[in-house]
């Protein structure tokens, strides 16, 4: 019998955004499930309950309808008390639930024998998991609508501009912390065309900085700020001295701030005091997007926008559901790509295989059991380790990609390699032309440096590299045309025979197909990246 995917209406106050879209029901009814949705769930985030019905779904005409009838149910935020109260034994629950923060919770949870995935308990780290990463798709809206409400509030152009009606200097936007937020909050000041500087405690986020349009300015203290898994950590005493005295000089030069600093499970830092506010221009503005974490600046009241020595502070702490829609549907694409990890077979069934690294992580509670916090995932796409993985996977995977070309060969089969190479090159040698045997060897050697050219390459790289530099196409070509077109004097012997033309002409279409195909495929892979 096929479960039943729930989407209730978000209680929250302010929550905007909703669990599922339209688009998502019909493919959440492709895999298999049934899918209720609760009357008005989708209406701030503008998707009417008609659009729900057309995709499929039923409306349920209230929460506890909905609730008593779902297998499944996908949330937003944490479900309130009343919600765990409407909950059934076996039900299971995803949505952010905030394990560590929110302990009672879990007792709840748990005391009512249901399942619950934690979205924010996903191990981001691990390549596999970056299509269900809720937290980063939902930080990217953040950090786009906090430059838009900074603009909102701001009273210039975020551009420069020389007008007959005067000269407009572009506008300076300082980001404080770079991490998924920040670095959208970077892109977006950029594109409207704002000279955008930002700063991070982890100095690997520089290069990304600036391939985002922004300069990374460097705190003038060595200090190394990873936490690890990709956070930050608590700096010592003399980086931070060293860090305001620079964000100090930054306030007094900059139009605008975003701070987006955070530090798991610590209080946000504190890295605008009430003196840099003062010093900063009069009109200017910081959206400070740790306001519901206690604010990286002193001044910060969360939830509010206040103007205090002339400086507007937006401490929004719903920056996503001012965006509802785009987030929703975001958001909805994410819970879709987990429900297709728990559902593989395509039956409306789920599995929650606690021996997956990615459903392990977020599983918190798994019938009635706490089962959080989960032991760091096996593999991490942070730390590729490359060489012992080579070494680690055996000749099984040589019949895939062939991308294991580093995986070791047993003494004797490399005996019997050799040992048949020889046989065969004598017997070309006693029996075959002379003029044959040179060529024999070029080509034995042609594949074998082909081969290595190849295979060596990072999987990664293959198409935009291989497909412009493609040296194997350009020697086919190069031969084939050696062959097809007419020898200089022109003898009638020097042709070749038809069948070796046809072969050529028939390499010169395969190797154009190659070649001009790879120049169109690196042509809209570029254009991906380009505005
Ligand atoms: P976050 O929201 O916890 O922190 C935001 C940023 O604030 C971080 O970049 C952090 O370094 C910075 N920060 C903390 N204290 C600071 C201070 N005192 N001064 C200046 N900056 C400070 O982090 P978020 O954005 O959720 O993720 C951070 C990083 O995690 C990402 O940039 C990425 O490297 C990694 N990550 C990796 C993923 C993957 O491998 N698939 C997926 C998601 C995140």
């Amino acid at each position: 019998m096929p479960l039943t995917i729930g989407v209730p209406r978000e209680t929250f106050a302010g929550e905007k955004r909703v669990a599922t879209v339209p688009d998502v029901v019909e493919k959440l009814i492709k895999l298999g499930f049934a899918v209720r949705v609760e009357r008005g769930a989708g209406d701030a985030a503008n998707f009417a309950d008609d659009t729900y019905r057309t995709a499929g779904a039923e409306i349920a005409a209230d929460a506890a309808s909905l609730w008593s009838s779902s297998d499944i149910v996908l949330k937003v935020r944490a479900p309130s008390n009343a919600e765990v109260g409407l909950m059934k034994e076996g039900q299971t629950l995803i949505g952010f639930l905030w394990p560590a923060q929110n302990p009672e919770l879990m007792q709840q949870l748990a005391a009512k024998k249901v399942t619950a995935l934690a979205i924010d308990a996903l191990p981001r780290t691990l390549s596999r998991a970056q299509k269900m990463d809720a937290l980063t798709s939902q930080a990217g809206v953040a950090g786009y609508r906090a430059v838009i409400e900074a603009a909102n509030a701001f009273g210039r152009f975020f551009n420069g501009q020389i007008t007959a009606a005067g000269k407009v200097p572009p506008a300076k936007v300082f980001i404080a912390g770079a991490g998924v937020a920040g670095l959208a909050a970077i892109g977006t000041a950029a594109g409207l065309g704002a000279i955008v500087r930002a700063n991070d405690t982890r100095a690997e986020v520089a290069d990304q900085v600036v391939s985002l349009g922004g300069e990374f300015v460097k705190v003038d203290y060595e200090e190394e700020g990873s936490g690890g898994g990709g956070y930050a950590k608590v700096m010592s005493e003399g980086f931070q001295q060293a860090q305001r005295e620079m964000y100090a000089k930054q306030a007094r030069e900059v139009d605008i701030i975003i701070t987006t600093a955070l530090i798991p499970g610590k209080p946000a830092p504190k890295l605008i005091t009430a003196e840099m506010v003062q010093s900063m221009k009069p009109g200017s503005v910081i959206v400070d997007m740790a306001a519901e974490q206690g604010g990286n600046c002193e001044l910060t009241e969360p939830g509010q926008a206040v103007v205090k020595h002339g400086v507007t502070i937006i401490g929004y702490t719903d920056l996503v559901s001012r965006l509802a829609r785009q987030s929703s549907t975001l958001y909805a694409n994410n819970l879709l790509r987990l429900t297709e990890e728990l559902c593989k077979t395509k039956d409306g069934l789920i599995d929650v295989n606690m021996e997956d690294d990615a459903i392990r992580g977020l599983t918190v509670i798994k019938d009635g059991a706490i089962t959080w916090p989960a032991p760091a995932p096996k593999v991490a796409a942070a730390a590729p380790a490359k060489p012992a993985t080579a070494a680690a996977a055996p000749a099984a995977k040589k019949g895939g990609h062939g991308h294991g070309a580093g995986a070791p060969m047993s003494g004797s089969s490399l005996a019997m390699l050799f040992g048949g190479g020889a046989l065969l090159f004598w017997l070309v040698g006693a029996f075959a032309p002379a003029s044959f045997l040179s060529h024999f060897t070029v080509f034995i050697l042609a594949c074998f440096v082909g081969y290595m050219v190849v295979w060596n390459v990072t999987p990664a790289l293959h198409t935009p590299l291989m497909s412009v530099t493609n040296a194997i196409s350009s020697i086919i070509a190069i031969g084939a045309l050696v062959q097809v077109a007419p020898p200089l004097e022109a003898a009638a012997d020097g042709r070749p025979s038809g069948w070796i033309l046809g072969l050529a002409v028939f390499a010169l279409v395969l190797t154009a197909i190659n070649m001009f195909g790879g120049f169109a495929v690196t042509r809209r892979m570029l254009a991906m990246f380009r505005k």
